[in-house]
């Protein structure tokens, strides 16, 4: 049975058109998996769906019924939940006040035997609705936790129990994986598939195509606001659909040449760099490394190891309390931002929004960020606006970043373009180090090409690299060496060129090769 039909639905923003007649119909009980490049459009349709945005024109059909969306509480009453990259959750609050959030229940207030008109929250009830919804679909999660004392997978199912709460039938998951830890990717996978025993309908956005291959029952494909594949999962492959969506087959596997770099200068030198939380606990001990000249050093580590405190800590924005780092022999610890990059310091940080883009901004005023005192662009401490909007001409032809108006701010970006605008602007600074984190976050299958060609690219004119990023086997296509971190500790070292991913994973889980324990 179709439980969603779209019908030549059409959403312009201004002269640009995000989706174009766009027909597609999701069955009842399915999990359908919808892909496409950056800025294909497939969020936009997503929004459209659950109230967030109105098409321009086409029509929506839930179960056979024409529906207009206001808003997205008229979705959710019409049975349609989504599931935002960004999560939208109170962090001070517990699980289950969360889950209740717009909708707690009330009690009469009783003194003695008498109870009163007035109400107050029953907060015991509440907790025994969230703990049975959590029984049911066996998340591993405690009601009365605060929010920002669990993990992003943990947060996740927060979402979703927010949504099965108010009795949705179709659960819209934008990205969900991206964020999550390939520990946690196997848990959201058991949950999917618990979700859909329970008879509920699923769509799945995301840029992983095994992870469609994996779990999808049908997947629909979309290419600059087209439907332009629609098919069953078994009847399709990886490769099919990456050539499908980029228009030619697109290789994975990067030609990266080893060498040996211990002979070469030491550009980059971090030496028993330790810093501790409010809570006194030492997030990063006494790291220690270096990176030669033309070396890519990866990082690898489940999330919530120190990996982000590190990275915090080498650029700018937390402090160590002891330890120090250098760049070329020139001391640069506690640098702040502009201070680094001036030291010609490129930074990927890792999350975009927060930390690499201003969303309010225009692109062209992100696209020279951080750089914008330059001589090139400033003269007499005034930007040219003609030289700005020159080098973005330049730069969005040069990375393929696809942009609805030039003219435009951030926020009218896709995700992954977003992300290329980081990329262009810190590339193009012509660095000595790159810090790169996630740098391929959401961006899609031709884009993470590119930008894995990329940083070979710039390894190859002699520029240094570290490389930190969930994405085990970026780190292991990309790195000369590979460090592990745990518990705030790099807890072991291996050369790229022969590690095993089971090596890793064992360092990972914070077990030391024998040898190490002699
Ligand atoms: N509010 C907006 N104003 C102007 N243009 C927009 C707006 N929202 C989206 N767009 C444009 O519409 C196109 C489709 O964006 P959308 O976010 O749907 O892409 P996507 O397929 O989800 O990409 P990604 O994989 O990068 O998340 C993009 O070119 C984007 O720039
Ligand atoms: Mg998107």
């Amino acid at each position: 049975m179709e439980i969603i039909k779209t019908a030549n639905l059409t959403k312009m923003f201004g002269d640009f058109t995000a989706n174009d007649k766009i027909n597609m119909t999701v069955n009842a009980g399915e999990i359908k998996a919808i892909v496409g490049e950056n800025g294909a459009g497939k969020t936009t349709l997503m929004n459209m769906l659950y109230g967030l945005l109105k098409p321009t024109t086409g029509e929506i059909y839930i179960k056979e019924n024409k529906i207009s969306f206001d808003s997205p509480t008229d979705a959710m009453s019409c049975g349609i939940g989504m599931v935002h990259q960004h999560f939208k959750l109170v962090p001070s609050l517990a699980v289950y006040e969360n889950v209740l959030l717009g909708t707690e229940i009330e009690k009469k207030h009783k003194i003695g035997k008498k109870s009163f008109s007035l109400k107050i929250i029953d907060e015991k009830q509440e907790i025994k609705e969230v703990e049975e919804l959590i029984e049911k679909y066996q998340f591993q999660i405690n009601a009365t936790d605060l929010i920002k004392n669990i993990s992003v997978g943990a947060r996740q199912k927060v979402e979703i129990l927010k949504m099965l709460y108010r009795n949705v039938e179709i659960l819209i998951f934008d990205e969900p994986t991206a964020v999550l830890t390939p520990q946690e990717i196997e848990t959201f996978f058991v949950t999917l598939r618990e979700l859909k025993k329970q008879g509920k309908t699923i769509i799945l956005i995301t840029h992983k195509l095994q992870e469609v291959m994996e779990v999808s029952d049908s997947v629909t494909v979309i290419k600059q606001g087209k439907v332009i594949g629609d098919m069953l999962t078994k009847n399709t492959s990886s490769k099919a659909l990456a050539r499908l969506m980029v228009g030619r087959d697109v290789l994975l596997k990067v030609d990266k040449k080893y060498r040996n770099y211990s002979k070469k200068p030491v550009v980059y030198k971090v030496e028993n760099l330790t810093t501790i939380n409010a809570d006194n606990i030492k997030v990063v001990n006494n790291v220690s490394f270096e990176i030669h000249e033309g070396e890519i050093v990866g990082i690898a580590g489940v999330e919530g190891n120190g990996q982000s405190e590190l990275l915090d800590l080498l650029t700018g924005i937390l402090k160590a309390t002891s330890g120090k780092v250098y760049l070329k022999g020139k001391e640069v610890s506690n640098f702040w931002p502009k201070k680094l990059r001036e030291s010609k310091i490129a930074i990927i940080p890792e999350d975009r929004y927060a930390q690499g883009l201003c969303l309010d901004m225009l692109i062209c005023e992100n696209m020279i960020a951080g750089y914008h005192g330059n001589k090139e662009i400033c003269k007499y401490g005034l930007i040219s606006q003609k030289k700005m909007l020159d080098k973005l001409d330049c730069l969005i032809e040069d990375y393929d970043i696809r942009v609805s108006e030039k003219g435009g701010k951030i926020s009218s970006l896709s995700g992954g373009n977003a992300q290329k605008i980081i990329i262009a602007r810190e590339f193009d600074s012509d660095p000595d180090m790159l810090v790169a984190a996630q740098p391929t976050r959401g961006v899609d299958i031709g884009a993470i090409e590119y930008i894995h060609n990329s940083i070979l690219g710039l390894q190859n004119t002699g520029k240094s690299i570290l490389l930190v990023s969930s994405e085990l086997s970026e780190i292991m296509n990309l790195s000369d060496r590979i460090l592990v971190m745990f518990k705030g500790e790099i807890i072991g070292e291996v050369d790229a060129k022969n590690a095993t991913r089971e090596e890793i994973g064992y360092l990972m889980a914070g077990i030391r090769k024998e040898n190490d324990d002699e």
